[in-house]
């Protein structure tokens, strides 16, 4: 049998060990630098990395900030959006924009998704829509890239903005523009185990408008104009320091190859017919496999059976924001029909760049053997 199930040890979810020890010396030589100039906060590395990735993603500007979760929130308070505003999202994207859109006070609308790759529905979002609404935020969930075409046309017809979650989707692309690119602002989180990911927390916000960009900056350092000088807010301490971004600065001309290697894999499972297994949409470059989710009706019953072959699986992510205690408003699910669905069935699968081609043999001959 060639599955995991002899093996040593237990497949994980992904594994940083192995990512950061290829990486170990560019990584020393990075971090030392910076030791050795003296400048921890704001300096050349952060100018610089922001400069390079948003030259990759293909757009005008970067702000680096603290994490991924920050960039939505001052992405939010860089277009005012707060108290008595609406902003469309979906509700099976991990709570991330929840969390930023509870923090600026504005109030979250939850529109369902796709059926066939758990992306904001374009058609549910224009129905969510009211006098109210001041943007949509559509999530690149799981590496795939949302209906960016649609989201910009519809945010430009209606007046609001659009702004994507890249957390998930570095690299991705549609018509040769990159996740990035589309919206208005665009956040990204380099939480360590992300396509590209720091030595820690990490994160940046891309922007079309030069306005935008020097008020993100004011917002992410206390909205500083220049040195105590408070000029804009509410405001925040989130700066993305100078190690991280040497350390990203080393990695990220190497993200390209990581990608293709997350989509090699990716298309080795999706070949895996088997059972009731529903694999996603692994085509294209609007597919960046940060995390390779399938669907079974026994979708429990299948996490033990990896788990037997010695495959840690998870799910990603179990509970709807509406459902989340602190929302409380289970009501909403009734309007989520294939948000609700997808919280049962998904499961997530390793799927990480430095996986053997031993252990992905060893997964799809565990998928093969699944029977419901
Ligand atoms: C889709 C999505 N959005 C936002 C975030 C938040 O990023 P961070 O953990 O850096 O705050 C994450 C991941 O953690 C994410 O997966």
């Amino acid at each position: 049998m060639n599955s995991l199930s002899n093996a040593r040890e237990v497949l994980p979810l992904n594994d940083l060990k192995r990512h950061t020890s290829a990486l170990a010396e560019r990584i020393h030589e990075a971090t030392a630098r910076v030791i050795r100039s003296g400048w921890f906060i704001l300096g050349p590395e952060l100018e610089a990395f922001e400069r390079e990735f948003a030259g990759y993603c293909g757009a005008a500007h970067g702000v680096g900030v603290a994490n991924g979760t920050e960039a939505i929130e001052l992405a939010l308070r860089a277009f005012d959006i707060g108290a008595g505003d609406e902003v469309v999202v979906a509700a099976n994207a991990g709570m991330y924009s929840t969390t930023a859109l509870l923090a600026v006070g504005a109030t979250p609308v939850y529109a369902d998704v796709r059926e066939h790759d758990l992306t904001l529905d374009p058609d549910a979002v224009r129905r969510a829509i009211t006098p109210q609404t001041r943007a949509v935020i559509a999530t690149h969930l799981y590496g795939r890239l949302a209906d960016v075409a649609t989201f910009r046309a519809l945010a430009d017809e209606h007046g609001i903005a659009f702004i994507e979650d890249c957390a998930q989707a570095h690299g991705c692309s549609r018509d040769g523009i990159r996740a990035g690119a589309w919206g208005d602002a665009a956040s990204f989180s380099f939480y360590p185990t992300k396509n590209l990911g720091a030595c820690g927390d990490a994160g940046l916000v891309t922007c079309r408008s030069a306005d935008v960009a020097a008020r993100l900056r004011r917002l992410r350092q206390y909205g500083w104009a220049g040195k105590y000088v408070v000029v804009d807010g509410p405001a925040r301490n989130s700066r993305l320091d100078e190690i991280q971004a040497a350390i990203l600065r080393e990695k990220l001309p190497l993200l390209d190859g990581w990608n293709a290697r997350r989509r090699e894999i990716a298309a080795a499972y999706a070949a895996v017919n088997a059972g009731d297994l529903r694999h996603p949409d692994v085509s294209g470059p609007g597919y960046v496999a940060h995390l390779y989710v399938l669907r079974s009706s026994q979708r429990d019953a299948l996490r033990r059976h990896l788990a037997a072959h010695g495959i840690l699986a998870d799910v990603h992510y179990p509970v709807l924001d509406n459902e989340q205690p602190r929302i409380g408003r289970a009501d909403l699910s009734a309007g989520l029909p294939h948000s609700v669905r997808a919280v049962a069935e998904i499961l997530t699968l390793p799927c990480f760049p430095e996986m053997t081609d031993a252990e992905v043999a060893g997964v799809c001959a565990a998928l093969r053997l699944w029977q419901p």
